[in-house]
């Protein structure tokens, strides 16, 4: 196994959306020295974050657009981003979307368009990251899940939504198996209700309360709540924890 860089580089997919846990964890990773790399379905957006990043925390810090669940595009992504990086060492996977339709009601297109982006999307960007990752001899890969995957549901998104969470960690498990040898480590973290817009919009008080009701702590999560659990699960002392989901969800559901 091989030693962190002393420059290392995270990929966050899922990043530029202005009050979302990916721009606040790109933030949160910058501040302690990673360099950024950025995926977001509009390219633009994802180069603004970028650039707000390297001039705020003085790291190296790039863009660039793809729709996760077009493996092409997700592979001349990370082309663009490494050609303009140091060291690729980790990858966070975060693009998602939800999906708050009732069983009865989902059609096939909605069925494939949420497990394209939300479980396919993870295997392209973390397919395509570990070829990089194996020959350098040291990596780094977490996830989002959901507590919605292990509790059933009963957040705002429902079933395709929850399948395609709970894939991701049976993926995460199968990849950490078969690339520990490689020195890469593979993980999940399956937050509770997190305080962004994914959830149809901005959450009123009422709707945050509601959400916190059934937790053992008296408030949902905050994107830095996720952010520093992300931060732990690539740090080079995080080098012995793999096939781990990390709870972050306030008590709602215990393991
Ligand atoms: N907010 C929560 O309560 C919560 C709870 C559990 C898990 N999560 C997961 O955390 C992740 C981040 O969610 P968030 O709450 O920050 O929401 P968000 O909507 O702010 O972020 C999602 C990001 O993914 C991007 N995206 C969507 N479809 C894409 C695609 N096809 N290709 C590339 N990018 C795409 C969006 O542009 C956006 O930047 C998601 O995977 C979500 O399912 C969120």
């Amino acid at each position: 196994m091989t030693d962190f860089p002393a420059s290392p580089t995270v990929i966050l997919t899922g990043a530029a959306s202005p009050r979302g846990i990916g721009r606040a964890s790109a933030h949160y990773l910058a501040e302690r020295g990673w360099n950024i790399g950025i995926i977001d379905l509009d390219a633009d957006a994802a180069k603004r974050v970028a650039e707000e990043i390297a001039t705020e925390h003085g790291v190296q810090a790039a863009g660039a657009g793809a729709d996760v669940s077009d493996e092409a595009q997700v592979r001349a992504a990370f082309d663009e981003l490494e050609g303009q990086l140091p060291q690729l060492v980790a990858l966070v996977n975060l693009a998602g979307i939800s999906s708050p339709v009732p069983y009865l009601e989902v059609t096939a297109d909605e069925w494939n368009r949420v497990l394209d982006i939300n479980l396919s999307g993870v295997h392209y960007a973390t397919r395509r990251a570990v070829e990089s990752m194996v020959k350098n001899g040291v990596g780094r890969v977490v996830s989002m899940s959901s507590v919605s995957a292990q509790r059933g549901g009963g957040t705002y998104s429902k079933t395709p939504y929850s399948a395609a969470k709970a894939g991701i960690i049976g993926f995460s498990r199968s990849v950490a198996r078969e690339l520990g040898l490689a020195g890469i480590t593979v993980n999940v973290v399956a937050p509770g209700p997190i305080d962004t817009d994914i959830m149809g919009g901005t959450l009123t008080e009422e709707r945050k309360e509601k959400m916190a009701a059934d937790g053992v702590l008296p408030r949902i999560g905050t994107p830095r709540d996720i952010a520093a659990a992300i931060a732990y699960l690539i740090s080079e002392d995080a080098g012995y924890v793999t096939g781990q989901t990390l709870n972050v969800n306030g008590g709602l559901y215990m393991q």
